[in-house]
């Protein structure tokens, strides 16, 4: 057996091999594999400690072999082992490519006419490798010329704007089809019965302590009438429940514990207990929140006024103390 490929190097490449196979087969989310799943971390080591098993017993079998050899042989082995490898054909390509001078007897016929304070000049021939280069340069140069200052062709310029035009187009295509990639700029309110239901259980698990299962509200508030005290709609719900209350109210922020989706879903989920009645309701806090741009009629949401009356809420004035409340 010819050793060419040392065990310190065979080793860690088959190793590595087969790590990344197992990486590419084994679906593990955005986190590696041996780290989502410890059954792999456990196989991986299983597969390195056989791998130094079999170079350790193929090493004390050559070994064993090696003795067993008379001399004359053990010297062919030894002969054998140290064989490096030739490149042959890389060597004839470098010696092609570097050409080949005068040798130094000859150099009286190639020496030019000038002298400069006795340094003198060989006529040598031009490497082929900076030949080359310069006939590539020269047909490089001619193209050029002619895409960029005969056919006007887009310089870098224009071409990083269009670029980066599509770019930005396909990162809006993408955020349209990804759900999980809102933050409290672009989320939506999801309407499909999965994601509510997703939203119902995290908001059974994490939130029903302080708002109560029914939103009535405890120590959080109410959360099924008009008021809100962060503001109302998708966008400010889900940055109250992503970034959390006011300081020392104790509303936390949840984006560390939930991923923006989910934040989407439980955003939703809370927006459904708008106008149902729940057992204990807590009293009104904050201010009547209306959609930008929308014009509603409010019967009796104040809670000062003791008659249904009708009134058109002032939206710039409600916005304007949402905006400020926060
Ligand atoms: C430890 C108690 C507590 C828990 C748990 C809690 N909240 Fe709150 N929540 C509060 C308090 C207190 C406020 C009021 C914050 C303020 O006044 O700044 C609040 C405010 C809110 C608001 C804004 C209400 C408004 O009027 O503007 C929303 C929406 C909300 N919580 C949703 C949630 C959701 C969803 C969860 C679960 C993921 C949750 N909360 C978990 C205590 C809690």
């Amino acid at each position: 057996m010819r050793h060419l490929i040392p065990s310190y190097i065979r080793v860690p490449v088959i190793f590595f091999a087969i790590a990344a196979l197992v990486e590419y087969f084994v679906d593990s989310g955005d986190q590696p594999a041996f780290m989502e799943q410890p059954l792999v971390l456990l196989f991986l080591l299983l597969v390195l400690l056989v791998l130094v098993a079999i170079e350790g017993i193929v090493g004390a079998m050559d070994n064993i072999l090696y003795q067993s050899l008379d001399e004359e042989a053990k010297k062919r082995y030894l002969a054998s082992r140290t064989k490096t490898p030739q490149f042959k054909k890389l060597k004839a390509l470098y010696s092609k490519l570097a050409g080949k001078n005068r040798p130094i007897e000859e150099e009286g016929e190639i020496i030019l006419d000038h002298n400069y304070d006795g340094i003198k000049e060989l006529d040598n021939n031009l490497p082929p490798w900076w030949v080359y280069s310069f006939y590539i340069s020269i047909i490089f140069a001619v193209v050029y010329m002619v895409r960029y200052h005969v056919l006007n062709a887009d310089d870098q310029f224009v071409e990083y704007e269009i670029e980066y035009a599509e770019a930005n187009k396909a990162i809006e295509a993408y955020k349209k089809t990804a759900k999980g990639l809102v933050d409290f700029n672009t989320v939506e309110v999801l309407v499909e019965a999965s994601d509510l239901k997703a939203g119902k259980k995290i908001f059974e698990m994490n939130c029903v302590a302080c708002h109560k299962p029914d939103g009535g509200g405890g120590i959080g508030p109410n959360l099924t009438d008009q008021n809100w005290i962060l503001g109302g709609g998708i966008k400010n719900v889900f940055k109250t429940i992503s970034e959390g209350g006011r300081d020392g109210k104790g509303m936390v922020a949840w984006k560390s514990e939930l991923k923006p989706l989910e934040m989407a879903q439980v955003a939703s989920y809370v927006l459904q207990f708008q106008g149902t009645t729940p057992a204990e309701p807590k009293a009104a806090e904050g201010d009547i929140w209306v959609e930008e741009g929308v014009k509603i009629d409010t019967t009796n949401t104040n809670e000062n006024s003791q008659e249904p009356n009708e009134t058109t809420v002032d939206i710039t004035k409600t916005v304007e103390a949402v905006v400020t409340n926060n």
